[in-house]
């Protein structure tokens, strides 16, 4: 979907659909008596025209639109345009979120039936014009997404264009197009990471992902790619990873990629989770739970997406990103609960649980990525079903090593709007991941603080002077259907933004 700039436009009446934004207020009047003080809701119309305020109110009544948040009130113009008004509700109230979701709400139920839908930002307004652009325009291309790779009949839409209208001067357009093209880049690199995380594991297994990865990778000017299979991690004596893959019909792969701008003075690793299907092992998940394990691998998906988006941005920070891709299946050779495994740190590992996957595949990355020695790491993965019982399905849990690394992070998710928190790990967590018989247990003893617990245990394998944050998004990488930028069912695509942001800030 192309989105265009029209700036000194105010010639809307020739277009065929515009959206124009509309706020409320609530004004108390108070008479005499006070307890009769009465509420008056008013509407306002900012940076409209006189004239369509006037046609506006020809047609509305109190009943058949009062400007909350998500009415839309539709009238025509004689030139034959479509004037979509939309309600932004309380003004006080109406915040970037706001924005972001009745923009991408109007979008979805337009795109089905006109050719052109413009939209007037300066009534949408909010801030400033920058902010404004990259809301709307991040609303729009994530709403935009469907996965129907496997649809032999695909939706249709009639819609061909999107129009930004402004009637503020020209000169302001260029700087504006390049930050639509950014917002682009990176909206396409979160429907890339939805896509693949949507894929079914038959067809996106490790083999196939580290391909999709390493051919999309190559496209990005400045980044080099490295693919670590079997005999590369056995070198690296990555046990634990390769006790993950040792049921798999796969080949593990590491993919290790870096984009390094000459003048970076900041390093970032980024590790992402990337399981292409967790069965459990052989301490195999239960049909209820085993059901759409395919997204976990979400974590990499998520930190491929932000390195891609912030390497095609040319920012001026290193980053490395590794994605650990695996699948946790049963076979004859498949780890037993019981097994104790070296990990590349040299610390020994009694696996008690099979299905405690994440945390050993990642700990290996961990651990190779201090080698580089950058000045943060964040890890992000779908590594607890806790996490859900903790905070629901809509917020990302961090934890870390680091409050400094961790509020940076935290200040990020806020500016873009997306949902985080801060989880504790506590010396006793520490205690309780140790075995009697090596060094740690993958497990703790009870099944409580199970999300803390396993970041515990990645804290175990983090070089203690490197600041690590650790994001499980087992809750929210998964549909939010309540945000109508995002698709019903599949991938979310969250937390990437948020990444953006950390690194663009760092
Ligand atoms: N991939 C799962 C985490 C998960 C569970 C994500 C449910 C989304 C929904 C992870 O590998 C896992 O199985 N974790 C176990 C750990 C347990 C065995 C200590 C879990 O959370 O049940
Ligand atoms: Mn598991
Ligand atoms: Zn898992």
């Amino acid at each position: 979907m192309n989105i265009k700039l029209s700036f000194n436009d105010k010639n809307f009446s020739s277009r065929e659909t515009v959206v124009f934004g509309t706020y409320t207020k609530t004004i108390e009047t108070k008479s005499k008596d006070k307890e009769k003080s009465k509420k008056k809701t008013e509407l306002l119309f900012p940076h409209w025209p006189k004239d369509l305020i006037e046609t506006f109110y020809k047609v509305k009544t109190s009943k058949n639109f009062k400007g909350g948040q998500g009415e839309i009130f539709e009238f025509n113009l004689p030139s034959g345009a479509t004037i979509a008004v939309l309600g932004l509700g309380e003004k006080e109230k109406c915040t970037t979120e706001t924005l972001r979701r009745e923009t991408a709400a109007i979008f979805k139920q337009y795109k089905k039936r006109c050719e052109e839908l413009a939209f007037d930002l300066d009534t949408l307004l909010i801030h400033n014009m920058e902010q404004t652009v990259g809301i709307c325009a991040e609303a729009i291309w994530l709403a935009d997404y469907s996965f129907e790779t496997h649809l032999s009949k695909k939706a249709e839409s009639a819609l061909k264009s999107v129009v930004f209208m402004s009637s503020q001067t020209k000169t302001k357009e260029k700087k504006l197009e390049i930050l639509l093209k950014k917002t682009q880049t990176l909206c396409q690199s979160i429907n890339l990471g939805r896509d693949w995380v949507n894929e079914p594991p038959n067809i996106l297994h490790s083999e196939e992902y580290a391909k999709r990865v390493e051919q999309d990778a190559k496209k990005i000017p400045g980044v080099k790619v490295k693919v670590l299979g079997k005999e590369e991690l056995k070198k690296e004596k990555m046990g634990m990873f390769l006790a993950v893959n040792a049921g798999s019909a796969f080949k593990p792969q590491l993919v290790h990629l870096t984009y390094s701008p000459k003048k970076a003075s900041k390093h970032v690793a980024l590790v992402g989770k990337g399981l292409t299907f967790d069965t459990g092992g052989y301490c195999l998940k239960p049909s209820s739970s085993i059901a759409n394990m395919k997204f976990d691998m979400a974590g990499s998906a998520t930190v491929y997406a932000a390195f891609r988006a912030l390497a095609l941005a040319k920012v001026n920070v290193k980053i490395t990103c590794v994605l650990a891709m695996t699948d946790n299946a049963i076979d004859a050779t498949a780890i037993k609960p019981d097994s104790i495994v070296t990990a590349r740190n040299g610390k020994t590992v009694e696996i008690l649980n099979t299905d405690a996957e994440g945390r050993l595949v990642l700990g290996d990355c961990l651990d190779y990525v201090c080698d580089l020695e950058p000045d943060a790491i964040i890890d992000v993965a779908t590594l607890t079903g806790a996490v859900l019982v903790a905070l629901g399905t809509e917020i990302c849990g961090i934890m870390g090593n680091n409050q400094k690394l961790v509020d940076k992070v935290l200040a990020s998710a806020k500016d873009c709007d997306e949902y985080m928190w801060q989880l504790p790990i506590i010396p006793e967590f520490h205690k309780d991941i140790k075995s009697p018989i090596a060094d740690l247990k993958n497990i703790g003893s009870k099944g409580y603080g199970g999300t803390c617990k396993a970041a515990a245990f990645l804290e175990a394998f983090v070089k203690k002077d490197i600041p690590w944050a650790h994001l499980d998004i087992a809750g929210c990488a998964d549909a939010q259907a309540h945000l109508p930028y995002n698709p019903k069912h599949g991938a979310s695509g969250l937390i990437v933004r948020t990444l953006v942001n950390y690194v663009e800030n760092v």
